[in-house]
């Protein structure tokens, strides 16, 4: 609103056309900037003089309060109150979405989790990164295909039914499948330590599964669907939803014709009895082994080909950790010599997870179960509300919420590329940068908002909102459009979550020095924290946090 306004005012009054407007580093310079550096060649003068002659000749009027020249920037100053009154009485559920999307497909990749492993932590941050990525894509007017890619193909099938059929206890699967799963899963690899020849079995009993042996078929069969029924508590719980969930095995029959593309278009090449995409700076995609099973590559190269053609996808995003860079970068670069146009197929990847006692193997068994993490994050938060509101009802619901909701903000309030370490303390603390302290605010706001039910109705007079932190709420409401804007283009729901934060201790500062409830602003006062409130729903549901009304 601002910038548009500003925009207007520098065609109109400088005549200018092509300029960058920007926002100044220090609040105390202005709202709105325009760096003049650009002008000296075309004006012949220096930056700063072009700055002091173009303050002289813009007259204010509208959302510009003032104008000031500093160094070679010429400052806008914003008038909050007339900004108010534009802005508040549009704020509603709606606020900062838009159409730029055009209803265009994106295919959105996330979660992916491996079938007969437990959910770890790198499969919790793909799915909290791209379930977000996914809404703030729907906000924008995407067509959104939300896909999860399950790891239900490849070797580990082939050492998982050797070491099933060794150590596998039926009755055992059945009651707690995925730590049975694992424990075959460590014992064969302590067993593949004195006998490697064991994994030659496991090759071979994946090259019979991929050829159909129905024994094997059958009892792959099985570990997935237990594990699909184990993730999808999970699923619930993150309050997380899927258009498809194709396993690799999906892309079976449809990777012979990747196989004839490449062959077809001599691009790839026979090396040792295996089949391979050589590739410039980076080792080739090896398509078929020599035992000619295929590989983790050939099964992405298929998925993505299936997006594209079958999907009519026009946008490829994959929320897989940083450990996969080359991985995709490999897949791209084959699809790129197949002939696919990989300018839109993006790979989001982000940093290690990891407890104090450094990363998780699967291998070694030593993993901490991701429904233990959910189940501690709502009870500690049930703790914290006995203690504070004994007398709130529905104290579960809330605790389960908020306590979710701690480990969601938890992870999505960091850079994703930098690497998380967990530490509870930092995630719960009601009054540090956390997840339920931007609960406790809104739960704030909505109860200043029950009480108000019979405050009287008069006109609103936007003019007496003239606390300094009042004016820097409603600076802070007018860019949150702008703020999911770069949240979507960057990928970084970290934005969002950033912005919520600064957002709430402004809002908590504002609710210390100003009363509300029975002073001459109160319309006006309810009226602007009715609108933080909006926004605070909508930033968090775009992080895929749900609020509670009470705390
Ligand atoms: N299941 C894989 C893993 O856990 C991640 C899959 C990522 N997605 C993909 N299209 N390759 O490592």
């Amino acid at each position: 609103m601002i910038f548009e306004a500003v925009n207007k005012l520098v065609r109109e009054q400088l005549g200018l056309k092509d300029f960058q407007l920007q926002t100044p580093k220090a609040i105390e310079h202005g709202d709105v900037s325009l760096p003049c550096f650009s002008f000296s060649k075309e004006f012949k003068k220096s930056p700063h003089v072009i700055a002091e002659e173009f303050a002289k000749n813009v007259t204010p009027r509208g959302l510009v309060k003032s104008v000031s020249a500093i160094a070679g920037f010429l400052n806008f100053h914003i008038n909050k109150q007339e900004l108010a009154k534009l802005l508040l009485p549009v704020i509603d559920d709606k606020y900062g979405r838009n159409n730029a999307g055009k209803k265009r497909i994106v295919v959105v990749e996330y979660s992916s989790p491996n079938i007969a492993k437990p959910f770890g932590v790198g499969h919790l941050r793909s799915t909290v990164i791209g379930a977000s990525i996914a809404k703030l894509y729907e906000f924008h007017g995407w067509k959104v295909i939300r896909m999860n890619h399950l790891g239900d193909w490849g070797t580990q099938f082939g050492k998982l039914i050797v070491a099933f059929k060794r150590w596998g206890v039926e009755k055992r699967l059945n009651e707690e499948p995925i730590k049975h799963l694992l424990e075959i899963y460590v014992a064969f690899h302590t067993e593949a330590e004195q006998h490697p020849e064991i994994e030659e079995d496991a090759r071979q009993a994946f090259a019979e599964l991929e050829r159909g042996n129905k024994e094997y078929k059958k009892l792959w069969k099985k570990f997935v669907n237990l594990s699909i029924k184990e993730f999808k508590k999970i699923y619930a719980q993150l309050n997380v939803n899927f258009d498809y969930e194709y396993g690799e095995s999906f892309y079976s029959d449809k990777m012979q014709a990747v196989i004839d593309l490449a062959e077809s278009k001599s691009v790839s090449e026979r090396n040792d009895g295996a089949l391979i995409i050589p590739l410039e700076g980076m080792p080739p995609v090896l398509l078929l082994k020599s035992n000619s099973s295929t590989t983790y590559h050939t099964r992405d190269m298929a998925s993505a080909i299936y997006r594209i053609e079958k999907l009519k996808s026009e946008r490829l995003v994959y929320v897989v950790g940083q450990e996969q860079i080359l991985h995709f970068n490999q897949v791209f670069g084959a699809l790129g010599k197949l002939g696919y146009d990989t300018s839109d197929m993006h790979h989001i990847p982000f940093g290690l997870f990891h407890f104090k006692d450094g990363k998780m193997s699967t291998r070694k068994g030593n993993v901490i179960f991701l429904e233990e993490i959910l189940e501690e994050a709502k009870e500690r938060v049930l703790a914290l509300i006995k203690e504070k509101n004994p007398s709130l009802k529905n104290k579960e619901d809330v605790a389960k919420k908020v306590g979710i909701g701690s480990i969601i903000f938890g992870d999505l309030q960091n850079d994703r590329i930098k690497e998380i370490v967990f530490d509870w303390d930092r995630i719960i603390d009601l009054q540090g940068d956390t997840g339920p302290y931007i609960h406790y605010t809104y739960a704030r706001i909505m109860s200043i908002l029950r009480k108000s039910k019979n405050s009287k109705k008069r006109n609103m007079d936007y003019s007496k909102l003239l606390h300094p932190v009042e004016e820097k709420i409603i600076s802070l409401l007018e860019q949150y459009p702008s703020v999911i804007g770069s949240a979507l283009d960057e990928h970084h729901p970290h934005i969002v979550a950033q912005y919520l934060l600064k957002l709430c201790r402004s809002f908590n500062e504002f609710y210390h020095d100003c009363k509300v409830m029975g002073s001459p602003e109160e319309v006006e006062r309810l009226m602007l924290i009715c609108s933080v409130g909006k926004v605070i729903k909508s930033g968090l549901d775009l992080l895929g946090i749900e609020t509670v009304e009470e705390m």
